[in-house]
C-alpha cells in the first residue's frame, strides 16, 4: 500500500490530501499499468490520475495543476451517465469514487459488435441529454471489456440535443450516415446501413 500523499500528482496539495482522508482514502495499492514515480497506477490523463483502492474501486483523482478547481460537475454527469460509464460511488472537489474496469482501450479496426456497442452507449447518453464532447477522437475514452463503456467526462455537458452518435460516425469515416442521423433517420436504420458495409 502507498500513502495517498505519494501520489498526488504532478505536485503535492494539501487540500487534495485532506479531501481524501475526509473521505476515508488514505492508501491506495500500486497497480496498474502506468508508471508514476516509484508506483503503479491504472490511468493518467490531462485533468487526473486514477488509482486503485481495492473492493474493484479506483479513486480519480483531480491533478494539482488542473485548471478544473473542482471534479463534482464530472462527478454529477458520470452518475447520470450510469450504466454506460463505470458507477460513481461518491466524489469531491479532488476526487471520484468509481467502479474499476477491467479493460482495454478502444483500437483501430474493432470487430463491428464493438462498434454496435460503442454507437449503442453513444446513443444512450444522447437520450440522457449527456454530450461526452470528446467521442471524435474515442480511443482513450473508451474501455473494452465484455461492455463497451466510456469513460472521461471532464469535457461532457448537459444539453438538449446532445451529439455523440454523429462523433462516433465520424470516427469511422461514415460522414455520410452522421449526415442522415443528424437529419432525423432513425438509429436503427443508422446501425442497418452500418452493418451493411461490414458485412
Ligand atoms: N473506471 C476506470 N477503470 C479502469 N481504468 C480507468 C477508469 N477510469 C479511468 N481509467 C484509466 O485512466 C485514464 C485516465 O482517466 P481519465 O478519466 O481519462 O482522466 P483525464 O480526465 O485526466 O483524461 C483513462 O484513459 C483510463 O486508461
Ligand atoms: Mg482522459
Amino acid at each position: 500500500m502507498v500513502k495517498v500523499r505519494e501520489i498526488i500528482y504532478p505536485f503535492y496539495d494539501e487540500r487534495i490530501e485532506t479531501e481524501l482522508k475526509e473521505y476515508g482514502i488514505t492508501e491506495v495499492f500500486s497497480f496498474g499499468n502506468v508508471q508514476l514515480g516509484k508506483y503503479k497506477i491504472i490511468g493518467k490523463g490531462k485533468t487526473g490520475t486514477v488509482v486503485y483502492i481495492g473492493g474493484g474501486k479506483v479513486v480519480k483523482i483531480r491533478r494539482a495543476d488542473s485548471p478544473k478547481e473542482s471534479l463534482k460537475i464530472e462527478g454529477r454527469i458520470q452518475e447520470l451517465a450510469y450504466p454506460v460509464a463505470p458507477k460513481v460511488h461518491y466524489y469531491g472537489n479532488n476526487f471520484i469514487v468509481m467502479d474499476y474496469i477491467d479493460g482495454r482501450h478502444l483500437e483501430h479496426n474493432e470487430k463491428v459488435e464493438v462498434i454496435v456497442k460503442l454507437l449503442e452507449a453513444a446513443k444512450i447518453l444522447e437520450d440522457k441529454k449527456i454530450e461526452h464532447g470528446e467521442l471524435v477522437r474515442p480511443y482513450k475514452n473508451v474501455l473494452v471489456s465484455d461492455r463497451v463503456y466510456v469513460i472521461d467526462y471532464d469535457d461532457a455537458t448537459i444539453k438538449e440535443n446532445p451529439k455523440n452518435v454523429t462523433s462516433i460516425l465520424s470516427w469511422l469515416k461514415r460522414v455520410d450516415l452522421a449526415r442522415k442521423y443528424s437529419k432525423g433517420v432513425p438509429f436503427d436504420q443508422i446501425v442497418k446501413e452500418l452493418l451493411e458495409a461490414f458485412s
